[in-house]
């Protein structure tokens, strides 16, 4: 990824306000002194202490528990406008969503230089507090803010963001690939199996590349033999509750600051197991390094090995969080992009046309992948929080308010891509003239990825594994989906729940 110059920035920024002055949003006042306070802006009514609590009660509440955050939000825009309050739960910050892609870009782009992406308090507690010896100030890119997050970043952007040196694992994770397509072969037809258990297989293929890259191991996941006391499948689990529990901390009413919960310190428990099994694995990659020695070809170091050649402690906690961020987004990512070729058959055969093809290319499998995620996001919404004073169609935002932009929801929008609930990959290859040009909405619509210089760091990891593994699947198999339309869980993060239709049958 190249980082724009300060110059570019400016111009980016005037280019921004042009657009916001031809679109009408001026006839709002940008001065502070003119506007309207920030507890008058519409959005959910709030309890002493509870905050929006009631709106999530069973039966009662406007949402109730299990809400769908896509569903929600789009009734808070219809029902408020294009910016909705909602106050902070116990000792959460106070929340704005904004709906106008150029809102968010003024706020967004404000933090450019320092982008705050605070979230999991409780990740902080456990590794700032509970366990301040161990982690000593270093505190990954997930949790860090300020100068720390950026020295961070700093160190590790290169090693896992130049597409040259992610390129260097293609024939290994061609490997992996070829493995997962194999266990498919001696799965595939154990239904019950299949419809339960499809997640758990491609959490395993995924947790196996990302392992691969960052450590330079394989750790075993795709033998038919992996028993719930490996290691990889406690890395699995942990991985799983941690997203469970935090939800359940973070989103819900939870005195956990006061006093520690059940469910607090179940999730102490998971991160520390995760913390230790993931050491587990880091060491035995440093000890394989140390024997072997570094005088090796680039294309046979793994992550890790190139981030201890730069500092030690980030090599170790970088290692950790790709263990941890690395996994479900990954196979969410693939079983929707297979979900909808499933039902997408003529998409789903150009495809095979195009991976057997000479085409190296590859843009239509780009284009799947691009579409797939913009109907669905892994996350729903981006998040920064303000460190400035705002003034957003006329009302103040001021320091320290969670600003979230709802990208999943404002990607499935007819004004900004027509027909939005259909897969049309054929989007984002269409040139200027057709309608469905997908350069028609504006940037800050679709951010799979997050935004800016605090974007995903697996990005182009994530990417590579995903081109892998469906070149060798839709070239190998043709991929159906019998029954009902698969059950999409749309909370801090989507996932999707069983039964898994998938039907995988030889391709011709
Ligand atoms: C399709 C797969 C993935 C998706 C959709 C995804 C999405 C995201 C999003 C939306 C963010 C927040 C960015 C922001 O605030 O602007 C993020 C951050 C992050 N992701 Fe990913 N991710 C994926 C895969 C991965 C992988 C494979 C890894 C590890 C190699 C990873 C590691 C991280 C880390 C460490 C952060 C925090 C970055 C920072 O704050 O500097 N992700 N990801």
């Amino acid at each position: 990824m190249r980082h724009k110059t300060l110059s570019e920035c400016f111009s980016l920024c005037a280019t921004k306000s042009q657009y916001f002055l031809r679109n009408g949003a001026c006839k709002y006042s940008t001065s502070l002194q003119d506007a309207k306070p920030y507890k008058s802006i519409p959005g959910l009514s709030s309890l002493p202490y509870l905050g929006p609590f009631h709106h999530f009660l069973p039966v009662v509440g406007q949402f109730g528990p299990n809400v769908n955050f896509s569903e929600m939000v789009g009734a808070l825009h219809k029902k408020h406008g294009p910016v909705v309050k909602m106050n902070g739960l116990f000792a959460r910050a106070n929340m704005v969503i904004l709906f106008e892609p150029d809102d968010i870009d003024q706020v967004y782009r404000s933090l450019e230089a320092n982008p705050l992406r605070p979230g999991f308090d409780t990740m902080v507690y456990f590794r700032e507090v509970l366990k301040k010896d161990t982690f000593d100030g270093v505190y990954g890119l997930t949790t860090a803010q300020g100068p720390k997050w950026r020295d961070f970043r700093t160190k590790v952007n290169p090693a896992l963001l130049k597409l040259k040196l992610v390129r260097v694992y293609t024939s290994a994770l061609e490997e992996i690939a070829q493995d997962f397509v194999e266990r498919l072969k001696r799965i595939k037809e154990d239904k019950t199996y299949m419809t339960n258990k499809f997640d758990y297989e491609l959490t395993k293929w995924s947790l196996e590349s990302v392992a691969l890259v960052g450590l330079g191991a394989r750790l075993g996941c795709l033998t038919d033999e992996l028993t719930p006391e490996h290691p990889a499948s406690k890395l699995m689990k942990c991985a799983k509750d941690m997203m469970l529990l935090s939800f359940k901390l973070e989103f819900f009413p939870n005195p956990w600051k006061y006093f520690a919960t059940p469910t607090f310190k179940k999730l102490m428990n998971t991160l520390d197991t995760q913390w230790n099994v993931s050491t587990l694995y880091i060491e035995m990659a440093r000890k394989r390094i140390a024997e072997r020695g570094h005088d090796v070809p680039e294309e046979d170091k793994s992550i890790i090995e190139k981030l201890l050649a730069i500092d030690e402690r980030v090599a170790i906690m970088m290692a950790n969080e790709m263990l941890l961020a690395g996994i479900d987004t990954v196979a969410f990512t693939v079983t929707s992009l297979l979900y909808h070729l499933a039902i997408n058959p003529e998409k789903q055969e150009k495809l095979r046309q195009e991976i057997r093809s000479d085409d190296l290319h590859k843009r239509y499998l780009r284009a799947c992948l691009k579409e797939t995620q913009r109907i669905w996001h892994v996350i729903p919404s981006n998040l920064r929080r303000s460190d400035r004073d705002h003034v957003v169609r006329g009302y103040h935002i001021p320091p320290g308010v969670d600003v979230i932009a709802p990208n999943e929801y404002l990607s499935n929008l007819e004004k900004y891509y027509p027909r939005p609930k259909e897969f049309i990959p054929e989007r984002w290859l269409a040139d200027k003239t057709d309608p469905l040009y997908y350069g028609n909405a504006h940037p800050m619509v679709t951010l799979p990825f997050g935004f800016g210089i605090r974007s995903c760091i697996g990005r182009r990891i994530a990417e590579l594994e995903i081109e892998i593994l469906m070149k060798k699947l839709i070239d190998e198999f043709k991929v159906t989906w019998e029954g009902p339309p698969i059950k999409l869980v749309n909370k801090l993060m989507n996932s999707f729940e069983k039964p898994y239709n998938f039907r995988f049958e030889t391709a011709k």
